[in-house]
């Protein structure tokens, strides 16, 4: 007790870095990208300045351009050029991903490719499988869709992903998943479960960024609701059980709970801070708000100390050229 403990004294300016529970790292970081098979040059996403579409063409630069800044791990978002109601772009052997990911392994195998595994990029009606006549009207079919996916994993495994992220949040997607991984000869691939996925409104700029805004309805459906956290660790509980390697918690920042829950399970942890957390920080910092960079390593900082291993994030290459200061 005061006079004798005084916790200022941890504070000083020497000891602070001495003491800190928790870091930043180039490791912890996964940098997601955005590949347009229709882009011949990169467009810039209007509602996340810094970030673009890039064209297939420019798969090699971009992945040499990261790997030198730092990154070791990042993961893939296609848009193809022709959408349909099967999403069959996904997993053509010759579609948007399958060429981005063949060119990058080849200019650069020491990078883990992590590829999103879900069909709302590919389907003109937006949703994440396929549509039929559920109980209230038209939804996800839950078990045929569980067939499309496990055709995207085996395409983007034979074209050289090291990790599949099915983002999709069906039931039984993990399992089915794995199942086709392995009759194909996968069985090094990893999967990392989107387990703890909410249907957040945070995601609208990535919908503009990938094109996947629906046709109707919305994604209540299927993504977990962001009022409960027990069933939010059952998704994750589910996942491990069915065999996922990496469990993840999207979005991440109003989430924390989720994340220190979920971390009991044993398996690593990945926090997704999704395209409105990362427009929210660049918005009030272009109207100079708020401090770009102490906001941007503070709101990452604080997914460590929930207890994230990774981080997925748009800031990654910012974060990069940060600690090289
Ligand atoms: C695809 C997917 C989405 C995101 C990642 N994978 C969109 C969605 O579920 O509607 C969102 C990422 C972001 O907002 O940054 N299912
Ligand atoms: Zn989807």
């Amino acid at each position: 007790m005061f006079p004798h403990t005084r916790l200022r004294r941890l504070r000083r300016r020497k000891m602070i870095p001495l003491l800190a529970e928790t870091h930043i790292g180039k490791d912890d970081l996964i940098a997601p990208l955005f590949f347009d098979e229709t882009a011949v040059n990169p467009i810039p996403i209007i509602s996340m300045p810094g970030q673009y579409r890039w064209p297939v063409s420019m798969a090699e630069e971009v992945i040499i351009m990261l790997n030198n800044a730092g990154i070791r791990a990042i993961l893939l978002f296609g848009i193809p050029s022709v959408k349909d109601a099967e999403a069959c772009g996904a997993y053509a052997p010759d579609g948007v991903i399958q060429q981005v990911i063949r060119a990058m392994k080849k200019a650069c195998p020491e990078m883990a490719i992590i590829t999103d595994l879900c069909a709302c990029e590919y389907t003109d009606h937006g949703h994440c499988g396929y549509i039929g006549e559920c109980l209230d009207g038209p939804g996800l079919l839950n078990d045929t869709s569980l067939e499309m996916m496990q055709l995207i994993a085996v395409s983007h495994a034979d074209a050289g992903a090291d990790i599949v992220a099915p983002s999709c949040m069906l039931d039984g997607m993990v399992s089915a998943i794995r199942e086709a991984l392995d009759d194909y000869g996968h069985h090094e691939v990893l999967i990392m479960s989107y387990s703890s996925k909410f249907a957040s409104s945070l995601y609208g700029p990535f919908r503009e960024a990938a094109g996947s805004g629906f046709s109707f309805g919305d994604r209540t459906g299927y993504q977990a609701p962001v009022s409960n956290r027990r069933e939010a660790y059952r998704e994750s509980e589910l996942d491990a059980a069915e065999g996922a390697d990496i469990l993840m918690v999207k979005p991440a920042g109003w989430f924390g709970d989720i994340i220190t829950d979920i971390k009991q399970i044993g398996l690593p942890v990945a926090a997704y801070q999704v395209s409105g957390e990362y427009s929210m920080i660049r918005a009030a910092a272009e109207k100079g708000w708020l401090e770009e960079r102490q906001v941007a390593m503070e709101s990452l900082l604080s997914l460590k100390r929930a207890g994230a291993d990774l981080i997925i994030t748009y800031f990654a290459e910012d974060v990069c050229r940060w600690l090289d200061e």
